[in-house]
């Protein structure tokens, strides 16, 4: 390539740039400036090439918004030559622009300098959508800071109603608990009273001379303290099942021992009791006192069931499942309607006037105290039954917290 190739290849590119480009030789006298130049400042390049250095310098300040800083920083360029620079202007005229402004030495081939470069790029553009993308970032901070405090706000609120509802259901519970109290002592004063009035009767009748009337009487006065007895378990059923002393039970014998004790009981009642069991079951560690208030509860609860049938039967089957014993208490009562199906092992939840809604709630935590499960099988007209799954292996205790302790019951 000529040199003069070159030169035309040069002027090509100052044609160009989008640049404004300034070249200025040693003594400051400016030699060469391109299109783009004279666009942004609104001059002629002949105006700028021909006249004196400090005519286009204070041409060029007018132009801008801040004339004296554009004097100052030129002075302090051109104080010494090597120094390079890169700022912004404010041009005012012929358009208001921002400009990116850099200026730097130009040396020969030698290094030595011999002018100095200046260049304008305008910026305006590329600014304000910086700035638009700043105003909107500003924005949006603003608008995630209301909404977290808006949300302090709410969570504040939330968290007010959530102390309110947590005393009010408290309230309520204690309120609940201490009428299930009441309720209690009175459906217990109810049922001490029905027995100790046969048997004050049975009492004045053992005094005849008669052996076979006295022997009737004694019968009958056995079937009162029966009756003592399973309100003694109802009544224990209640007190917390604190410590379980697990020894390995024999199932069958204490069902045997349950079906004697409501046997006289059931008959009143005109309810049959089958028991099948597969003999002989292996023993589960299980509790045997706590076992018995589950399995006692479960019978009078099918007992009292088929009052509303005249009667029934009442069927225990036992037998082994899944590594644990099974118990089932069926009856042939009415069965139990969804509603009341979903609160049945609720505390206080009963529908027996003189219920105290007691009964399977404690038998679901001692069940699961000894690591098994409760589950009931209904159908609305076709009868109840309660299943008791209980493992062969020991698993650690879960006990739970008392609904009613015995001492606040005897207050
Ligand atoms: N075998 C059953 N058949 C029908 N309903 C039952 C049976 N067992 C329990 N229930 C219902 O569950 C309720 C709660 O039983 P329970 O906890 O033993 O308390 P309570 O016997 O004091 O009512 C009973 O009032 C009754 O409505
Ligand atoms: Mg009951």
């Amino acid at each position: 390539m000529t040199e003069n190739d070159e030169l035309l290849l040069l002027r090509a590119l100052l044609r160009a740039s989008d640049y404004g480009v300034l070249l200025s030789d040693a003594s400051r006298r400016d030699q060469l400036c391109n299109r783009r130049f004279c666009e942004m400042f609104g001059l002629e390049s002949v105006d700028i090439l021909q006249a004196q250095p400090e005519y286009v310098r204070l041409h060029l300040a007018a132009r801008l918004k801040d004339p004296e800083g554009f004097l100052q920083t030129l002075n302090f360029v051109y104080a010494d030559p090597e120094r390079v620079l890169e700022d912004e202007v404010e041009l005012m005229a012929p358009k208001r622009r921002l400009l990116r402004r850099y200026t730097t030495p130009v040396t020969d081939q030698q290094g030595d300098i011999i002018g100095r470069l200046w260049t304008f790029l305008d910026i305006t553009r590329t600014r304000s959508t910086e700035e638009k993308v700043r105003a909107q970032a500003a924005q949006l901070k603003e608008q995630a800071r209301q909404l977290a405090a808006a949300l302090k706000v709410v969570t504040g609120r939330l968290d007010k109603v959530e102390n309110t509802l947590t005393q009010t259901q408290q309230q309520l519970f204690e309120t609940e608990k201490l009428s299930a109290v009441g309720l209690l002592a009175a459906s217990v004063a109810h049922d001490i009273r029905n027995i100790l009035t046969p048997l004050t009767i049975e009492l004045t009748l053992a005094d005849q001379n008669d052996p076979a009337a006295r022997a009737e009487s004694l019968h009958a006065m056995r079937r009162q303290v029966d009756s003592l007895s399973l309100l003694t378990h109802r009544l224990l059923a209640l007190a917390k099942p604190d410590t379980l002393e697990r020894v390995p039970t024999d199932v069958c014998a204490l069902v045997s021992r349950i079906i004697k004790l409501v046997q006289a009981q059931a008959a009143l009642e005109n309810v049959e009791i089958v028991c099948v069991a597969p003999s002989p079951l292996p023993p589960v560690p299980a509790d045997p006192v706590q076992l018995d208030q589950v399995l006692v509860n479960l019978v009078l609860n099918a007992v009292q069931a088929m009052r509303a049938t005249d009667g029934g039967t009442l069927t225990l089957t036992l037998d082994t499942h899944n590594a644990g014993l099974r118990i089932r208490v069926a009856d042939t009562g009415l069965g139990i309607l969804p509603h009341i199906r979903k609160r049945l092992f609720d505390p206080f939840f009963t529908t027996r006037p003189d219920g105290a809604g007691l009964g399977l709630f404690s038998c679901r935590r001692i069940v699961q105290a000894h690591g098994g499960t409760i589950q009931v099988r209904t159908r609305p007209g076709g009868g109840s039954q309660f299943t008791t799954w209980l493992p062969f292996l020991a698993t650690p205790i879960d006990s739970g917290e008392p609904i009613l302790s015995p001492e606040k019951y005897y207050l």
